[in-house]
């Protein structure tokens, strides 16, 4: 298969998202939708051009964290806005080009790889959205198989715009076609814009064929506003969550699961209702239970939850997390905390139970501190750990101590004031009750 060069479209305001973000930094599952067009991009070919104008260091500093070797041209929006203003002045590499919209987070290369077929006699290759209601997009008039025209909705006349057929937005092209066309381009349309959509009608003039592929919406929807953001994240949502039932993983409701690009989950793992995993977590034999949340941690051999909150940097393994317990930035192994609990900047060792209320008092209101908590430490319930502390192993603390100082393996810590009962008080405060 011939090579391809990619050219990504991402200059526009995106003014239909109503933010000051711009469009294509809006995220899906945790990534910027420019991301996932990018990462598809990167499997068919090795000479990607970005076209950026609003906010452009924003978005090329955004996209620089995850990619390199990619190509950014700054749109001349000016004086040549639209989507074929954008490609003008850029130099591909390869005999073909595929043109792509940034604000289609839900492409997949496999499915780009079919339009690689562009030739001198057949210039253009374009995906048609056969839709129930094509309102948003480009109408593709199509005549004996082929494309006759792009009509934008704004210049649709009446029979136009009854027209089910939409442009998807994403073109394979001829180079030598391409590049001797863009500058016959003019902006006399609703938008005075110059539209790449405009090389359809040109190419059919010369006599050459434009070639439909007909694409689903699953894969092509081009996001315009919020609600199509949300619908793209749902789509995108399900695709995730397939592929890990489809190696094993149990989900129970798996509408009510959000989980991001990044996370991995192995092994004969159960992620209950309400269940939230983010960033770049690592779920391994595990059972997390309802509306947990994990974020950048890994969990091997572990419960959590229900309605346990493990916070970035954990690493928790072979313990029971129980409910309403935050974990943060801690390295727990065989350790039980079962429940109302804050473990912050720790380390805990197996066979150690964190008992109701522990709280690691981690930090001073300037500086963060670590606990080092070694085996077999029975934390009584309602104890405050002032950090930075280490206990050693086999210790015991009493039920509502704040530990200040690191005690000695086999000590009993206790600092609780001492209990005092005053007898016959009650029917002195409030006057004799009852019998
Ligand atoms: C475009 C198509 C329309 C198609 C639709 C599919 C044109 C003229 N219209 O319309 O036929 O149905 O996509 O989603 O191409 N962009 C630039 N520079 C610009 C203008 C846009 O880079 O000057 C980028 C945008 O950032 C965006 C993409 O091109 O990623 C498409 O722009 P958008 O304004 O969304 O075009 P549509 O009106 O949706
Ligand atoms: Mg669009």
């Amino acid at each position: 298969m011939s090579k391809l060069s990619i050219i990504i479209l991402a200059a526009g305001a995106g003014t239909r998202m109503k933010s000051n973000l711009p469009k294509v930094l809006h995220k899906i599952s945790g990534k910027e939708m420019l991301y996932y067009s990018i990462k598809e991009a990167k499997k068919l070919s090795d000479d990607i051009h970005i076209v950026l104008f609003n906010q452009h260091d924003l978005v090329k500093a955004s996209m620089e964290k995850y990619f390199d070797g990619i190509s950014f041209h700054i749109q001349d929006f000016l004086n040549l806005p639209g989507t074929g203003g954008a490609v003008m002045g850029i130099t591909p590499k390869y005999d073909r080009v595929l043109v792509l919209n940034g604000d289609m987070p839900l492409i997949e290369a496999q499915e780009l790889g079919k339009l690689n077929f562009a030739s001198k006699d057949i210039p253009i290759v374009m995906t048609v959205l056969e839709l129930q209601n094509a309102d948003g997009y480009g109408r593709v008039i199509i005549e004996n198989s082929n494309v006759k025209k792009i009509v934008e909705q704004k210049d649709c006349n009446e029979d136009e715009i009854k027209v089910n057929s939409a442009n998807a937005g994403i073109y394979c092209f001829d180079k030598e076609f391409l590049l001797s066309h863009l500058p016959l381009l003019s902006n006399t349309n609703a938008q005075k814009e110059y539209y790449i959509t405009d090389l359809v009608e040109m190419a059919i003039n010369k006599g050459l064929i434009v070639v439909p592929v007909s694409v689903n919406e699953e894969n092509f929807k081009g996001v315009n506003s919020k609600f199509d953001l949300s619908q793209a994240e749902v789509i995108h949502q399900n695709r995730i969550k397939k592929a890990f039932m489809a190696n094993g993983i149990t989900m129970r409701l798996p509408d009510t699961i959000y989980i991001e690009e990044d996370v991995e989950i192995e092994g004969d793992s159960v992620l209950e209702n309400g269940v939230t995993l983010l960033g770049k977590t690592k779920i391994i034999s595990s059972h997390i239970k309802t509306n947990s949340i994990v974020e950048s941690s890994i969990i091997k051999n572990s419960d959590i939850g229900p309605m346990a909150r493990i916070r970035p940097d954990s690493r928790v393994e072979s313990s029971h997390i129980g409910n309403f317990v935050e974990v943060k930035k801690s390295n727990l192994f065989e350790v039980k905390a079962g429940h109302l609990s804050y473990l912050g900047d720790s380390e805990i060792d197996s066979g150690t139970n964190v008992g109701a209320g522990t709280i690691t008092c981690n930090y001073d209101g300037v500086n963060k501190y670590k606990t080092k908590i070694g085996k077999n430490v029975f934390i009584g319930s309602d104890t405050q750990l002032v950090a930075p502390l280490e206990i050693p192993d086999n210790v015991m603390i009493a039920a509502g101590s704040t530990v200040t100082k690191n005690p000695k393996s086999g000590d009993l810590v206790l600092s609780r004031t001492p209990q005092k009962s005053l007898a016959g008080f009650f029917d002195k405060f409030f006057g004799k009750k009852g019998n």
